[in-house]
């Protein structure tokens, strides 16, 4: 038995005395074997760690490419999304230009952290409507078993603990919320502000205006309409609530069955003949010597947990993944698997009409306090001082998330009938697969259903109770990406991202009626006395060419809620895994990130990722 010892020091903080294990802090420190073996300790990663470890009966590595990191950068919310510039907790590289979007590269950006993404996102906490999980499970036809919204509900519940609002804050501001669509048991804490920008009720009261926008009773009634929800905070000691903290932190130092190692990177899945996943073979961030690579085994289970960009690159890189890229790159194939790294999807946002408000009421006002130094200062020196200052003040915790035939009503049809007979293959990349174009055969047919849908959200108004307001996110955009590793160099260069952003027409068609929208709602009579001016595209830009122009010179192909490249699908639709979240072709090899989400929830992504976590453990501890 080797000796631990607790990693310390590390970011100013001091050892803990407890001396137990937590974190191995060399190579050598590393067992042979282990049941699991999850690769990736971020969101997922984490959740599935401390459920697998939790009744003793397993053992766990967890290997982690980024650092761990408990600095006031990733704990502090006060300041909320600003904390994630760090570039030791990032991974943080070029996209593929995108040829739609006049040639234009953008940041690919996530968590390089124990802890993840979900150790510097934005902290919104929704869960997207029942159709969506409905529409997931629908590509399994009459096989479909476990993951419609009756399904996912007690796992958003397990996932989440939920903290009603201080009532005063809700009786202001109108919040309404129903804690039966919420847990209590879990880590992972949803909590309010203490502090909100006044000026949002103006503007959660003006969709009222708009005909048949509802106000769902809680953000996870699973309902579109304008709705406040919850902060990723925990609100005792007010701390970030994120996979490290809610856990591992103090869980895994308790479990001498639960092994962490940071600052490897894990570079391929080995297989045995039978093409069992036998474990994994990793190196430490920054050596690139193949030959001096290690590995472990897993006697149960390879757990892929890298996220949406980085697990199809491993894939790949193992030999699964399409049978022509891995020729290009000299890999074995251990299955022709031609789904991974396809159906590439993120949320496209900055997509609507900019509106600054000339008359802007005398409020509190989140931009000038931003821009000004001796406000941050004070409000961070409050906030360090006694954990009460204004929470999240980058997150406004209310939004619009509404249906296409609302946004659309006299051209909603036509778009989704126009995208509906659109040929599958028509604006997927050259050459996919066969079995990629008939998934997205599938996923069309449903998706136009969801644009003709009053109960899906497509539009999202994300508010910041700003007299500049512009943050429009797209939900379901229908165009699809591709992650892929470089054939030169699948290891040590990061994968080509390319979200193809706007290549289908129909993605166009939608953004034209969400522009006309947002004109539409900042022309309601009760915001008039605010008098809002379009900043951009401009009022004099109606046209829809010349709005898609704007489109392609101004909109942004993500808002880091990458998914879909390993996606849970038929297999004969392109599928990654199944419904039991094990990887087609293969034994012992499962993968439980994001990028098993067939399509986007009409959210963004946190709340989903942690519920799907919690699924796959109990599907895991059920192959037992
Ligand atoms: C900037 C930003 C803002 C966001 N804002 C919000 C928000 O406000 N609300 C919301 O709901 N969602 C938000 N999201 C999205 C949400 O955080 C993610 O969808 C979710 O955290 C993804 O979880 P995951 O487990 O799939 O991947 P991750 O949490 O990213 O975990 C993947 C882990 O794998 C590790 N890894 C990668 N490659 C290797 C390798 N080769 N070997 C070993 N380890 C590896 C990574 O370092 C990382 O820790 C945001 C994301 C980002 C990046
Ligand atoms: C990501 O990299 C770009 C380009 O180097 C840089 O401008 C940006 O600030 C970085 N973003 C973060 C969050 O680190
Ligand atoms: C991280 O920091 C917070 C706040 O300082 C502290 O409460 C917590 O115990 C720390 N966690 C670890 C694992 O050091
Ligand atoms: C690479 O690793 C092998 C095996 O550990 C070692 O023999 C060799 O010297 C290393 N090469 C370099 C360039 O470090
Ligand atoms: C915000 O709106 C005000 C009022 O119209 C305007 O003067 C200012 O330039 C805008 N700021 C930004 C950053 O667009
Ligand atoms: C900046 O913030 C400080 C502290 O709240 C305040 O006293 C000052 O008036 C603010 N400055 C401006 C220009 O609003
Ligand atoms: C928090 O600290 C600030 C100064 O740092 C002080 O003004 C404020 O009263 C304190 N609030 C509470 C609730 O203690
Ligand atoms: C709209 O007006 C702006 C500013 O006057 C101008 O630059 C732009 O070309 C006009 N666009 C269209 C489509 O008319």
């Amino acid at each position: 038995m080797v000796a631990f010892s607790k990693l310390s020091a590390l970011c100013g903080l001091a050892a803990v005395a407890s001396g137990l294990p937590t974190i191995l802090q060399r190579t050598d420190q590393v067992k042979d074997q282990y049941d699991y073996v999850i690769v990736g300790g971020g969101t997922a990663g984490l959740t599935v760690a401390d459920r697998l470890t939790e009744s003793g009966k397993y053992s766990v590595l967890v290997i982690e490419y980024g650092v761990f990191q408990n600095g006031s950068a990733v704990t502090t919310v006060g300041l909320g999304f600003l904390g994630i510039t760090d570039p030791a907790l990032s991974f943080n590289f070029s996209s593929a230009p995108q040829t739609s979007l006049g040639g234009r590269s953008f940041p690919v950006l996530v968590g390089k952290m124990l802890g993840g993404s979900s150790g510097h996102n934005g902290m919104q906490v929704h869960r997207g409507q029942k159709e969506d999980y409905d529409r997931w499970s629908s590509y399994f036809g009459s096989n479909s078993c476990g993951w419609g919204w009756d399904d996912i509900l007690p796992y958003f519940k397990k996932a989440w603990h939920f903290h009603p609002p201080n009532k005063d804050l809700a009786t202001q501001n109108g919040i309404k919320y129903d804690a039966k669509y919420w847990g209590t048991s879990s880590n992972i804490h949803a909590s309010w502000p203490t502090f909100t920008w006044s000026f949002l009720k103006t503007e959660m009261a003006a969709f009222g205006d708009i005909p048949g926008v509802q106000y769902p009773p809680d953000s996870g009634a699973g309902q579109p309409g304008a709705f406040w929800y919850p902060t990723s905070a925990d609100p005792g000691p007010v701390l970030r609530s994120f996979s490290r903290p809610g856990h591992w932190d103090g869980i895994s130092d308790a479990r001498p069955n639960y092994h962490t190692i940071t600052g490897q990177q894990v570079l391929k899945v080995l297989f045995d003949k039978q093409n069992r996943a036998t474990g994994v073979s990793y190196l430490p961030v920054g050596s690139t010597n193949l030959s001096a690579a290690l590995s472990v085994k897993a006697k149960k289970e390879v757990i892929m947990a890298a996220g949406t960009i980085h697990t199809p690159q491993i894939l790949q890189a193992s030999g699964v993944g399409p049978k022509k890229l891995l020729k290009d790159a000299k890999i074995d194939v251990v299955v022709d698997l031609p789904g991974v790294g396809a159906n590439f999807q993120d949320h496209v946002y900055q997509i609507g009409a900019t509106f600054n408000l000339n008359n802007f009421p005398p409020v509190p006002e989140p931009n000038d306090l931003f821009n000004n130094a001796t406000f941050m200062a004070l409000a961070q020196a409050e906030f360090d001082a006694n954990r009460t200052g204004p929470l999240t003040i980058a997150s406004g915790n209310c939004g619009a998330f509404l249906p296409f035939p609302l946004i659309s009503p006299s051209s909603f049809s036509t778009i989704a009938s126009r995208y509906e007979s659109q040929p599958a293959g028509a604006y997927l990349p050259p050459n996919t697969d066969p079995l990629v174009v008939a998934g997205y055969a599938a996923q069309k047919k449903a998706l136009a259903s969801t644009l003709r849908s009053k109960s899906s959200a497509v539009y999202n108004f994300f508010l910041r109770g700003s007299r500049n307001e512009s943050a429009i996110v797209y939900l379901h955009p229908l165009s699809r990406g591709t992650v892929q590793i470089a054939p030169s160099d699948p290891y040590f260069t990061q994968p080509t991202v390319d979200w193809r952003a706007l290549t289908n027409p129909a993605d166009a068609d939608v953004l034209v009626e969400f522009t006309r929208f947002t004109r539409r709602y900042w022309a309601l009579p009760a915001l008039q006395k605010y008098q809002p001016v379009e900043a951009a595209p401009g009022a004099n830009v109606t046209d829809p060419k010349d709005i898609v122009a704007w489109l392609r010179g101004n909109m942004n192909p993500s808002v880091y809620h990458p998914i879909g490249t390993a996606a849970m699908m038929p297999r004969d639709l392109g599928g990654v895994v199944g419904q039991d979240l094990l990887v087609y072709g293969t034994k012992g090899l499962s993968v439980v990130d994001a990028s098993v989400f067939p399509d986007l929830p009409g959210a963004y992504t946190q709340q989903t990722v942690y519920a799907v976590a919690e699924k796959a453990a109990d599907l895991i501890k059920g192959r037992q």
